[in-house]
């Protein structure tokens, strides 16, 4: 079984990442992941929580804050230039940025691979696989659309994180399964129940 590249960076949306890994372990998923050095930062400043950069600790960690035993959780650090999934003879199911910042997509949309997340999305691009980038910002300067423009021109999906209210959500956490569910609706991944709109 391929796995999921599930990269995720420092924009103020860590609780959906956070989600999508719970929800694709409890399917039994593989799940290859790279936090970027934004992500720890904001994790750190909007969660108050440390996150380990050691990868083996880093499983443990999710392990238990997520209390999810199932699936295959491989944690990688950003800097890993020689991990598998840097190359394209790694087959994987495609990628996911969740969420996805605007510096990250500046330098994807540039080709300019520093970091592990940046080189896997050149991959997933080069090699035509599914590549889907989730922007949390607002508003979105012309730079942003041209960026993410050139991105979607690339074959990506572009996924703004933007709940919907015609699930009629009673709190937060519907707001967010809805999202992570309709975000993984473009791997033809069903990873859970949510009100789909059935029509009037
Ligand atoms: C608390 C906090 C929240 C942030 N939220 C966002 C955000 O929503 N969107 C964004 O594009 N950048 C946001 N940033 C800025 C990025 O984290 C910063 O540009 C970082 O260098 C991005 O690196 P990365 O793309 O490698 O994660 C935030 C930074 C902090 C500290």
């Amino acid at each position: 079984m391929a796995p999921y590249v599930i990269a995720v960076t420092g924009a103020s949306a860590q609780p959906i990442a956070e989600r999508a890994i719970q929800l694709l372990l409890r399917k039994d998923s593989e799940i290859e992941l790279i936090l970027s050095k934004g992500a720890y930062e904001v994790w750190n400043k909007e969660i108050g929580i440390t996150i380990p950069v050691d990868p083996k600790k880093q499983e443990v960690f999710w392990r238990n804050r997520l209390k999810e035993s199932k699936g295959r959780l491989c944690c990688h650090r950003w800097n890993d230039h020689s991990a598998a999934i840097a190359s394209g003879s790694f087959k994987t199911k495609g990628m996911a940025i969740v969420p996805c910042t605007m510096g990250t997509i500046g330098r994807v949309s540039a080709g300019f691979s520093l970091d592990l997340i940046e080189r896997c999305a050149d991959v997933h691009l080069k090699e035509s696989r599914k590549l889907v980038v989730a922007p949390r910002e607002t508003p979105w300067s012309i730079i942003h659309l041209r960026n993410l423009t050139n991105l979607a021109e690339s074959g990506a999906t572009i996924f703004p994180l933007i709940p919907a209210w015609y699930t009629k959500p009673t709190g937060l956490e519907e707001l967010i399964d809805f999202l992570v569910v309709r975000l993984f609706d473009a791997f033809d991944e069903d990873l859970s129940q949510i009100n789909r709109w059935e029509g009037c």
